[in-house]
């Protein structure tokens, strides 16, 4: 069930939806613009506010969808395991309740694994990929709950607001998460441990950013310059 879970969400994630619309709507190809990501930024970038918004939303939506497949397998889970335990009588044991918790968080990282590694990992792009951060934002609502969310996009902000450059806040969003995962699954080692090691790969996905914020001459808002990926 896990491993179709990871399948599904991973396809779907791995919809190159900034290359689609800048093909289709704008007939340019945005790995060959501005810092040659495919996600919202560049798309902002180089496609415009219209081409940006497009890009965001739908990148966005298949986060939103994979996070909700998730939450549908949690729920399926989690009610199989309710039947079970009171046809056996396992329902008074609170261990049995620990494991069954376990199991509906490992559904929700798995979805969020899957929709984030399939972004930046796309078959569909030679297994290259866009940066992660529209798509896994919007699993995480389903994943951390509405607070983690809001928790995670004032990182996101306040990244952005000191430093201009969006990849700083992109960075500080990816690097709250495991944080905010010791909070939210507390106990549940595995799951905790997928979403770590999905945040540790957006900020790889970040090295080019990385190493431009350390030359002094990454992309900022507002700024003419654009360099590449
Ligand atoms: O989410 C991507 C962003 O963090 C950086 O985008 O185009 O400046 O590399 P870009």
């Amino acid at each position: 069930l896990y491993v179709a879970l990871f399948l599904a969400t991973f396809l779907l994630g791995s919809i190159p939806w900034g290359v689609i619309i800048s093909k289709l709507a704008f007939k340019k190809d945005l790995r060959d613009e501005g810092s040659g990501n495919i996600g919202t930024t560049n798309a902002m970038r180089t496609l415009g506010k219209a081409g940006g918004a497009a890009v965001f939303v739908l990148d966005f939506g298949k986060g939103l969808v994979a996070g909700w497949i998730g939450t549908l397998v949690a729920a399926h889970l989690a009610t199989t395991m309710m039947a079970a335990a009171s046809e056996t009588g396992a329902a008074i044991d609170p261990l049995y309740w620990n494991g069954a918790l376990s199991l509906t968080g490992l559904a929700l990282a798995v979805s969020f694994a899957g929709c984030t590694l399939g972004h930046i990992f796309s078959p569909w792009l030679g297994w290259k990929g866009g940066k992660g951060i529209a798509v896994a934002a919007a699993c995480l609502v389903f994943v951390f709950g509405p607070l983690g969310f809001i928790i995670e996009v004032s990182c996101f902000v306040i990244g952005i607001v000191v430093t201009r450059c969006v990849s700083v806040g992109s960075i500080a969003a990816a690097a709250v998460c495991p944080v905010l995962g010791l909070y939210f699954y507390w106990g549940e080692w595995v799951p905790w441990l997928i979403i770590a090691i999905t945040a540790g790969v957006v900020i790889w996905a970040h090295r080019a950013n990385i190493a431009r914020l350390r030359a002094g001459t990454e992309n900022k808002i507002g700024s003419k310059k654009r360099e590449a990926a």
